[in-house]
């Protein structure tokens, strides 16, 4: 945990991370009811504002405590400085919960709990592609979906969208990334 703190905490300080909110997020939100939202490893907070602003009461859990103080102080954000690898997610209390360019398989049966009846699920990350057509795969291949991997895992959601395109990432290499909308039914 120390080790991914200080990692992480040296990766901001070296290299920009995006600022827009995702737009798989404002594409979806008027999809959640409002109520309490989880930001997963939610970095410095792009889409932890963007939700807080549209009236959730965001929970924003990241490791990274350089990350968590660029998060803004507001009374509808809990900014939660935690391991994801041990945090225990509270159960049936999210609208919403969004994963954004962060990937722990042993996460997805905590999500589907953790999830209210008609929440929401919204999340976006890298899909493993091959190199032979000039994608930039990851060093660690745990850290990339395999293709149709999140529509299989959240089978038990209703899938409202689901889609695997390029993207470019920020070092301007050609990446693919996965999309996927469910509601727990
Ligand atoms: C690529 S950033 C994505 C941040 C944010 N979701 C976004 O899209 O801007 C990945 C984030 O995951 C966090 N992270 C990595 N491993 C973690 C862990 N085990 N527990 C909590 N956060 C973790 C990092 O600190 C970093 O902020």
């Amino acid at each position: 945990m120390q080790e991914d703190k200080q990692r992480w905490n040296e990766k901001y300080l070296v290299a920009p991370m995006p600022k827009e909110t995702s737009e798989i997020l404002v594409e979806n939100i008027f999809l959640a009811l409002k109520g309490r939202a989880l930001d997963i490893a939610c970095g410095m907070g792009r889409n932890t504002h963007y939700l807080a602003d549209s009236g959730f009461e965001v929970d924003a859990v990241d490791l990274s405590d350089y990350a968590l103080e660029q998060v803004k102080d507001a009374k509808n954000i809990t900014k939660i400085d935690a391991d994801l690898d041990t945090y225990v997610f509270e159960e049936d209390i999210y609208t919403l919960i969004l994963k954004v360019n962060y990937l722990d398989r042993k996460m997805f049966p905590k999500i589907i709990k953790a999830l209210k009846k008609e929440g929401l699920f919204i999340c976006e990350t890298f899909v493993k592609t091959p190199t032979s057509q000039g994608y930039h795969n990851p060093t660690n291949p745990d850290f990339h979906l395999d293709l149709d991997e999140l529509p299989k895992a959240f089978s038990s959601l209703e899938i409202i969208s689901y889609e695997e395109k390029d993207a470019i990432n920020l070092r301007g290499e050609k990446v693919r990334i996965a999309s996927f909308v469910g509601k727990k039914i």
